[in-house]
């Protein structure tokens, strides 16, 4: 089986440690690299839950600290789901495992420079680490084979009415992403909401008995506190899980190719994914965006990604 290549950038982050753990070890990934950004919590704590989540499961892949703040806006967090320390419930041992010494901006541009156009970026927190490396070298466009990213929404935001964290944390950056010409794959909070982890489902991967499935529940016991105290939900989603479940397998999901802009207007929708759902500005579509998932499918898929990690 042919491996796809893939560089996971991330913020970890409660989801995106799951989804680390996931693109890690599957037989269809070849992991090539982790590049680290702010979001959830800053560089400095993302940077540390990243390289806490390879330590402990094992995962030898590089890991680039990149972007500490966003393009132009003001530096948000997301505190009140991620916590203090941006991976709040594990408890991990002290810490070895080192970041690489090139910064993941020059990470990204060289390698992808270096390659034959077969790498898929996959981006789970705020585009800063991407959107730069595309201002910096802007000849890496047209090696990136596709962007699969966890953001924005054609429905409804999560931090404001409007916006998604993700998007919303660097607007300007997205912007880049987005008007790149880069073929795009938007996985939006209309299709990760759709991957609400209950109860049950924690005690079913809990029962795996390795290192990852217990550290999946530590993560998702941890989310679905925060979860219930935010938005009043019994569960909570693993939204940048979705990412890497398509593309182990994508059959499993349905999209739409929609024309999708990022409003960078500064206006009470700053930060939203503008996505023409009904086709009505007869623009040229720019993304695929994520419409539902089969849910069974999805957690037999996250069972078998903790189940890898038996050894
Ligand atoms: C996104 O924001 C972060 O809190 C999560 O890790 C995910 O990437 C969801 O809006
Ligand atoms: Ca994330």
């Amino acid at each position: 089986m042919e491996k796809q290549k893939i560089i996971l950038d991330c913020d970890p982050g409660h989801d995106d440690a799951i989804a680390i753990m996931m693109a890690a070890r599957h037989p269809k990934i070849n992991l090539l690299g982790i590049t680290i950004v702010a979001g959830n919590q800053t560089l400095d704590k993302t940077l540390v839950n990243g390289l806490n989540v390879c330590q402990h499961l094992g995962i030898k892949t590089p890991v680039y600290a990149g972007m500490d703040r966003p393009m132009l806006r003001k530096q948000i967090v997301a505190d009140a789901i991620h916590g203090e320390t941006g991976l709040d419930g594990p408890v991990f041992p002290p810490l070895v495992r080192e970041a690489e010494k090139t910064h993941a901006v020059q990470y990204l541009i060289e390698t992808l420079m270096a390659s034959d156009g077969d790498i898929i970026l996959v981006p789970v927190g705020p585009l800063s680490n991407i959107g730069m490396a595309m201002r910096l070298e802007p000849r890496i466009i047209g090696k990136i084979k596709e962007i699969v990213l966890m953001g924005g929404a054609y429905g409804l935001g999560n931090l404001t009415p409007a916006a998604e964290f993700n998007i919303l944390a660097d607007p300007e950056a997205a912007h880049v992403v987005f008007t790149s010409g880069v073929p795009i794959v938007m996985m939006g909070l209309d299709l990760t909401n759709q991957t609400v982890c209950t109860l049950d489902i924690i005690e079913r991967m809990e029962n795996i008995g390795n290192r990852a499935s217990e550290l999946f529940g530590d993560i998702m016991r941890f989310t679905l506190k925060t979860q219930n105290e935010v938005f009043g939900l019994e569960g909570g989603p693993v939204h940048d899980v979705t990412c890497v479940a398509y593309l182990i397998d994508p059959e499993i999901f349905t999209l739409q190719e929609m024309y999708t802009v990022i409003d960078i207007t500064g206006g009470p929708s700053y930060g939203r994914t503008v996505c023409d759902y009904y086709g009505t500005s007869k623009m040229p579509t720019n993304c695929k965006v994520g419409i539902t998932l089969n849910q069974d499918h999805f957690w037999n898929l996250v069972e078998q990604s903790c189940s890898v990690y038996n050894d």
